[in-house]
């Protein structure tokens, strides 16, 4: 989507459907809604004011309201986006709110439109508190490009419903308020499209994105932003002794990916990283299709087991998003890809691998491979320097069993990194729930006859034992985990994201890097 930034009046503004924001100013538990436009502009206000007495329209999130000719407007239709409660309004309904104006738009057939600024001090401070406009106009950009999204690259006849042009229409302000929209803007289109790029390698199938064309793609990012790759495959995974990623990948026609990515800030003349800088890294589960291996899984539902790399597309398009916005600290990107596929070559449930770190796993289920090909992926990240480690991981159902569809599973090893990280959300408006990693667990993962067992002894807390394994290998390395597994992909359609990949983690992870610039 071709989306620019104006600053002139919205109701002069000459287009195909105009998007307003509203909210409910209705204070008290039972009291019927009263729905404000954010507006300062009386002529959008008046041609809205009719229909919104009626009290027809409630403002809630996700709800549009369509009028077409509204008078005193520019505008051929006038779409009103609910924005629920007043009271509370954050970022993360705004961001939201953009995706709904723009998924509104699409069964309309229009492929151009607008959407004018939220101006929160239309209203007074009593109903709401005023939001950083740098952040806001970010928001709205990212909610918009990210919902533009359909995933029907792969239909022979498509139904092209892209809305091509979108204008942000924000009033004359002041300089310093324009630079700070402009700003906000200008990082909103990055950061969507290092999100809309990790979904569109999340959507690919296993037959077309195998590990060696997410090392192809992952290369050809680099490339074009200006970042280090190196993309491996077996006999550096043999050479560099990760026995553990091996064993995955080697039941498969596919040769795996071990791609190394790596972004230095580029400092002023005279100007250096303190000695102690912290190297971040970012480790990703690329596991390009999961059948589960020699303890294959039930056929309901394994087509969904592509999405089983969305950990690596995070870091992906991290890295993306990290070469344009350029913090001053160093990022290292890991991603092990592999298919982990039953074969004559595969291994096997009762196998004993050394991980690169020299411990001895006793594989009891194929199926858990995430934590294999991770294992090798955080050690080899603290071998290239990284101080500090963040992997994302479709790693268990047991996470999506304990969260739902709605958390990401979060565990750390450090209250620092960990803060960091939560403050990171505070932007990204994405939703984790911490849960425990602490010693307690650890007989979880006792073998018999190795160092550890790739499984939990019993049923219970299984995202927990994931993440006890993985700790193994971090070591005292400051380290977060994230399991993805049930956000990553929505089956449902939502009125601002289509159904399928979310792309989710991407941009906490991003923030929580931008956390460490010094
Ligand atoms: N990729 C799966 C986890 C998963 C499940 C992701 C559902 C998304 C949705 C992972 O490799 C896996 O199969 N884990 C097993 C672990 C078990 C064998 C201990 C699981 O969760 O069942
Ligand atoms: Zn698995
Ligand atoms: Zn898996």
């Amino acid at each position: 989507m071709d989306t620019k930034l104006l600053f002139q009046d919205a109701a002069g503004f000459q287009t195909p459907l105009l998007a307003v924001f509203a909210v409910d100013i209705a204070v008290g538990k039972d009291a019927e809604p009263l729905v404000a436009l954010l507006t300062t502009s009386d002529s959008v206000a008046d041609s809205a004011a009719k229909v919104l007495a009626s009290g027809e329209f409630k403002a809630t999130v996700g709800e549009t309201l369509l009028l077409h000719g509204p008078n005193g407007l520019k505008t051929e239709r006038l779409v009103v986006v609910g924005l629920g409660k007043a009271k509370g309004l954050s970022v993360d309904e705004v961001r939201k709110g953009a995706g709904t104006a723009v998924r509104a738009a699409k069964p309309l057939g229009v492929r151009e439109m607008a959407i004018a600024f939220p101006e929160d001090h239309a209203l007074d401070d009593e109903h709401l508190e005023t939001l950083p406009c740098a952040l806001l106009s970010r928001v709205l950009v990212e909610g918009a490009e990210v919902a533009e999204k359909d995933w029907d690259t792969y239909r022979s006849e498509r139904k092209d419903r892209s809305v091509r042009s979108l204008s942000v229409i924000a009033k004359e302000a002041e300089k310093s308020t324009r630079a700070e929209i402009q700003e906000g803007f200008d990082a909103g289109v990055i950061v969507a499209a290092a999100q809309n790029f990790a979904r569109s390698l999340v959507n690919e199938p296993g037959n077309v994105l195998t590990p060696t064309e997410l090392g192809k793609r992952a290369a050809a990012m680099c490339s074009e932003m200006g970042l280090k790759c190196e993309v491996h495959s077996t006999a550096k995974l043999l050479e560099l002794k990760m026995g553990a990623f091996a064993a995955v990948a080697q039941g498969s026609e596919q040769p795996p990916a071990l791609i190394v990515m790596t972004y230095e800030p580029k400092l002023g003349k005279g100007e250096a990283l303190a000695k102690d800088a912290p190297v971040l890294g970012l480790v990703g589960k690329g596991i390009t299709f999961d059948t589960g291996g020699i303890s294959i899984k039930p056929g309901d539902g394994m087509e969904k087991m592509k999405y089983d790399m969305a950990g690596a597309a995070a870091m992906i398009g991290a890295m993306q998003a990290i070469a344009q916005l350029k913090p001053r600290v160093k990022v290292i990107g890991v991603v092990c890809s592999a298919e982990n596929m039953p074969d004559g070559k595969a291994y096997r449930p009762g196998d004993v691998v050394t991980a690169m770190s020299g411990k001895t796993i006793e594989v009891i289920n194929t199926d858990a491979e995430g934590r294999l090909v991770l294992a090798d992926g955080l050690h080899y990240a603290k071998t290239l320097g990284c101080t500090h480690l963040i992997d994302a991981a479709t790693l268990t159902g047991a996470c999506v069993v304990a969260l739902g569809i709605v958390n990401v599973g979060l565990f750390s090893n450090d209250e620092g990194a960990w803060q960091k990280f939560t403050d990171a959300t505070k932007i990204s408006g994405e939703k984790f729930w911490r849960l425990p990693c602490t010693d307690d667990y650890k007989d979880q993962i006792k073998s018999h006859i190795a160092d550890m067992r790739n499984t939990g002894a019993n049923r219970w807390g299984g995202a927990i034992s994931a993440a006890m394994f993985l700790k193994e290998f971090v070591g005292e390395t400051p380290w977060l985990h994230l399991d993805i597994a049930g956000c990553a992909w929505h089956d449902e359609n939502k009125p601002w994201i289509a159904n399928g990949p979310s792309g989710v983690a991407l941009r906490s992870i991003l923030e929580w890097v931008r956390g460490y610039s010094d």
